[in-house]
């Protein structure tokens, strides 16, 4: 039995998809913290438990029976993440899980200036200290977010940072459907494993991408910390959110960010989606 929380989100609701493309709907259970969101599963025989990393006595019985445990990690940037994954942490080692997969970050580290990194690599400790068998899938940046990172850049011809480095820019399609072949292996992994897109550009070499596609030039402004937050807060963003994303680009600038591994591709059997597949497609589809 492989059972799945998060599948209610994006990443682990395209990799259950993914498992019931090859397995029978008996054999994967879903956790999520409200039922009701996970009916489109429940109406395909997928049995649907429910959980919630904040309510531990919630957990040993919905992770009972697994095999594998497929954990999403926390998308709530103001929660004690780390207290949340070890309440599932402990809660698989009651259940007597085989084995744990812990959807992490490349970059994952403990000196990381982007604060999820230390968390997924704080929970990667306690994975390895629980006893447990347990894979870490350190998925590469969403390269969908990369719409956020660039900003207005198809109206004014600029992107702007407060600090530029590489990143393995990384599908999330790809990282799902890697993380079901995964699943379907069965164990082929111990650890840490590095799911990325094959390049890691600066954001200036973003930005020469962006401007080859949309044939104008485009330009990449870095400014300093105070002055990039100044712009992000008149463009519309919360000062919190971009006091948070700031911690990125300085992860990026530090390499943290910078390091691609051709396991993504072997384990798809095909080339991961590109930053300027990923460019090119919404001028696609907007006609442009
Ligand atoms: N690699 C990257 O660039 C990147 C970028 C952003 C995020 N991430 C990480 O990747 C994870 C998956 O991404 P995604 O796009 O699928 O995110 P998503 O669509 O926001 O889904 C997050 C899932 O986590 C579940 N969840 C949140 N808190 C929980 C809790 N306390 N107990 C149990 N389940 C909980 C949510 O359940 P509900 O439906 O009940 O809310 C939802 O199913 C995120 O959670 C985040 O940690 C990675």
């Amino acid at each position: 039995m492989i059972i799945v929380t998060g599948a209610t989100g994006a990443l682990n609701g395209s990799t259950v998809a993914h498992l019931l493309e090859t397995m029978p709907a008996s054999d994967v259970a879903v956790v999520a913290r409200d039922s009701a969101k996970a009916a489109h599963f429940a109406d395909r025989g997928v049995e649907v438990r429910t959980g919630d990393y904040a309510d531990p006595t919630s957990l040993p019985a919905a992770f009972a029976g697994a095999d594998q445990l497929l954990l999403v990690s926390s998308n709530d940037p103001q929660a004690d993440a780390l207290a949340l994954h070890r309440n599932a942490v402990e809660a698989a080692v009651e259940a007597g899980v085989g084995r744990v997969l812990y959807t992490s970050h490349q970059g994952a580290a403990r000196d990381t200036p982007f604060g999820p990194g230390r968390d997924h690599e704080a929970t990667e400790r306690l994975l390895a200290e629980s006893g447990l068998a347990w894979t870490s899938l350190r998925n590469g940046f969403y390269a969908h977010s990369l719409t956020w990172f660039l900003g207005d850049w198809r109206e004014t011809g600029v992107v702007t940072v407060p600090a530029d480095g590489p990143v393995s820019w990384t599908a999330r399609e790809d990282a799902a459907e890697a993380a079901a072949r995964i699943l379907l292996a069965d164990g082929a992994h111990d650890g840490p494993v590095t799911l990325t897109a094959p390049a890691a550009p600066t954001f200036a070499e973003v930005a020469a991408i962006a401007a080859d596609v949309a044939g104008r030039p485009v330009e990449t402004v870095v400014l300093g910390d105070d002055e990039w937050i100044a712009h992000q807060v008149s463009a519309g963003q919360p000062e919190p959110m971009a006091r948070f994303m700031l911690g990125m680009y300085h992860a990026a600038a530090g390499g943290f960010f910078a390091g691609t591994d051709p396991l993504l591709g072997e384990i798809l059997g095909r080339e991961p989606r590109s930053v300027r597949d990923l460019l090119t497609a919404p001028l696609e589809a907007t006609g442009h």
